[in-house]
């Protein structure tokens, strides 16, 4: 299973990521979670400690390396290197591990195409697109709102995209956006998760202003999780009813795809 969530700034995509993962994890699988965020905090969500987190090198941070298998000088642009550079190594080299999962941080990623083709976007994507395809673990990419990182050669064969909607239009609006963007680059399975809800009234609401989204299910607002955030701690240690909230939503997704 290769899943990537995503959604509006702030909608609850790295907790629901860290708590998927945990749930993949303790039912046997084997899991690889992925910070695709520039801004990253998947780390904290799955319980690193801040020392592990402050020790963190993102992946394009990885100068020599990424010079030694694209060929090229890191910073420099417009220069020749690889687009196909060798990473099947760097998942075993570069994951931190706590308990069960496995988490790669991946730094700033530009988006191909518009912006920089440098050489470290061109070795961070072709990791993405490696995880994605060539792995056999679970892999979560908790990702910003745009999904332009994964390229399309890599998101068509992306199991889900799940994106996360709070009780707002703002957010619903990006849904849209990140929908329509998804079936362009070939991703079938897109999904909307509905968090922070506490009336059946505001589910109807944004419901109805995303009809053709299949909605995966609908998880609560609890202090519990907000709580888990101030103090650093881990939702499956202290938010029982939003554990349990995405374990159901783990059930719906797993028969659909
Ligand atoms: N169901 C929930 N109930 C209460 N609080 C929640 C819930 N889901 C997420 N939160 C809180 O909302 C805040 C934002 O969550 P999170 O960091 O997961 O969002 P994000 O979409 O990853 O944000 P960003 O776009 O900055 O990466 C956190 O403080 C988190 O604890
Ligand atoms: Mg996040």
């Amino acid at each position: 299973m290769k899943l990537a969530i995503t959604g509006k700034g702030g909608v609850g995509k790295t907790t629901l990521a860290s708590a998927l993962s945990k749930i993949y994890s303790e039912n046997g699988y084997s899991v690889i979670a992925v910070d695709v965020d520039p801004d990253a905090n998947f780390a904290e969500a799955l319980g690193f400690s801040d020392d592990e987190i402050d020790n963190i090198t993102p992946i394009s941070h990885l100068k020599e390396l990424i010079s030694e298998r694209t060929g090229a000088e890191v910073g420099t642009v417009g220069g020749m290197f690889s687009l196909n550079p060798k990473v099947d190594d760097v998942p075993e080299r570069f994951v931190l591990k706590k308990e069960d999962i496995r988490l790669l941080v991946m730094g700033t990623v530009e988006a191909g195409g518009i912006g920089c083709i440098c050489p470290e976007s061109a070795f961070v994507r072709r990791l993405l697109q490696h995880l994605v395809i060539e792995r056999d673990e679970v892999v979560i990419l908790d990702m910003e709102a745009g999904i332009e990182h994964l390229g399309r050669a890599t998101a068509k064969y992306v199991d889900a995209l799940l994106v996360v909607i709070e009780p707002g239009k703002r957010s619903s609006q990006t849904a849209r956006a990140i929908k329509k963007l998804a079936a362009e680059i070939g991703i079938e399975k897109v999904y909307g998760v509905m968090n922070r809800f506490t009336q059946n009234e505001q589910v109807e609401i944004i419901k109805a202003t995303i009809p053709d989204l299949p909605i995966l299910g609908v998880i609560g607002d609890y202090n519990d999780v907000r709580a888990a955030d101030l103090s650093g701690s881990t939702v499956w240690s202290v938010a029982p009813d939003y554990m349990k909230d995405v374990t159901e939503i783990w059930r719906k997704l797993k028969s659909a795809s």
